[in-house]
């Protein structure tokens, strides 16, 4: 069975990659996973300077999901580059960096440096930050600003670019289609949504940060729905991600155009999730008498046209 899939010059056995902030750089998880019948791992975002994080607590259980605000922490690119990219050349599977920033001269300087080690296969964009040298927009909610910082990113390194979009936005389908003009190689949909949970005794939000972002099946369909929109704006692929538990989850997101997908909290409650998918992915298609993941990619997604809004989706 042909799981294979190409994202950019990335080409890729299995369909699976892990979400950035969720598998480490794979080692963590090596006892208890093939790391090898994966597709790539992406790191967790790495900016210019070190930063500490977000105060704790920093994650909050929520109704099918959870509520995260890390706030970035990471070493900063040049302890990064000293200490820790030299492991990745052992990985059995690609390794994806990913780049955050507060300004287009960041993205642009930590991708350079990042991109130029061997060891880094492709480069992931995590726009998911205000551009704090201006009013503060976050520069995945704006079509301008994505089409700017993507444009200074493309402009740095020739290696694969997967623009990461946040689903905080009215309109996915124009980021989607300013990213690819910009010079994405794919797209992967979606970031985590804001969110907040407050306890009711403390009188306080439960997150140190005040506000979080949620992951997990509770996002799934709104996923699903980005995916779909993106894809009929873009012919780039697209990696979904956003609930993924199973083969199923999984499907829904190749069905609405997906080429690739990734697993983020999934894989805290079972490591073995991905490897799961991937066989239940051969054998869906196997009981369908296809040979090829390519077969299914966006069938949900052919010819239905626009979803109605005639009076908006509120019910
Ligand atoms: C604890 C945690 C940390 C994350 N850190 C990052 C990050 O550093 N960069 C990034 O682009 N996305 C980050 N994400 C978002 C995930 O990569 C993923 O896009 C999102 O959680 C949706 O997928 P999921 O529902 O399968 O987790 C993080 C998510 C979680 C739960």
């Amino acid at each position: 069975m042909d799981l294979s899939v190409k994202i950019g010059k990335l080409e890729l056995p299995y369909p699976t990659l892990m979400a950035s902030g969720c598998y480490g750089s794979g080692e963590e998880f090596e006892d208890f996973a093939d790391l090898s019948k994966i597709g790539a791992v992406v790191l967790k975002s790495v900016t210019r300077e070190p930063r500490l994080g977000n105060p704790m607590p920093r994650l909050v259980p929520t109704p099918a999901g959870m509520l995260n605000a890390i706030g970035l922490q990471n070493p900063g690119i040049d302890w990064y580059l000293e200490h820790e990219v030299a492991k990745f050349a052992k990985r059995p599977c690609a390794v994806i960096g990913s780049v955050a920033a507060f300004s287009v001269d960041d993205y642009a300087y930590v991708t350079e440096r990042l991109a130029a080690r061997s060891e880094i296969a492709a480069i992931e964009l995590n726009i998911s930050c205000p551009n704090v040298g201006s009013e503060g927009e976050t520069f995945a909610c704006d079509p301008a600003l994505t089409g700017k910082v993507v444009r200074a990113v493309r402009s740095v390194t020739g290696k694969t670019l997967i623009v990461k979009l946040s689903p905080n936005v009215t309109d996915i389908a124009t980021i989607a289609a300013e990213a690819e003009s910009a010079g994405a190689d794919a797209l992967a949909v979606i970031n985590t949504l804001r969110g907040m949970s407050i306890d009711v005794h403390a009188w306080k939000p439960r997150l140190g940060n005040l506000t979080g972002g949620l992951s997990g099946p509770a996002i799934r369909p709104v996923a699903v729905l980005a995916v779909y929109e993106a894809a009929r704006a873009v012919s780039i692929p697209i990696v979904g991600q956003g609930g993924i538990e199973t083969a199923t989850d999984a499907l829904e997101f190749f069905l609405a155009g997906a080429s690739a997908i990734a697993i983020g909290t999934a894989n805290f409650t079972d490591p073995r999730i991905p490897e799961k998918i991937v066989n239940e992915l051969g054998g869906y298609l196997n009981a369908r008498g296809l040979r090829s993941l390519r077969d299914i990619v966006g069938k949900a997604n052919a010819g239905f046209g626009t979803p109605f809004q005639y009076e908006g989706d509120a019910g």
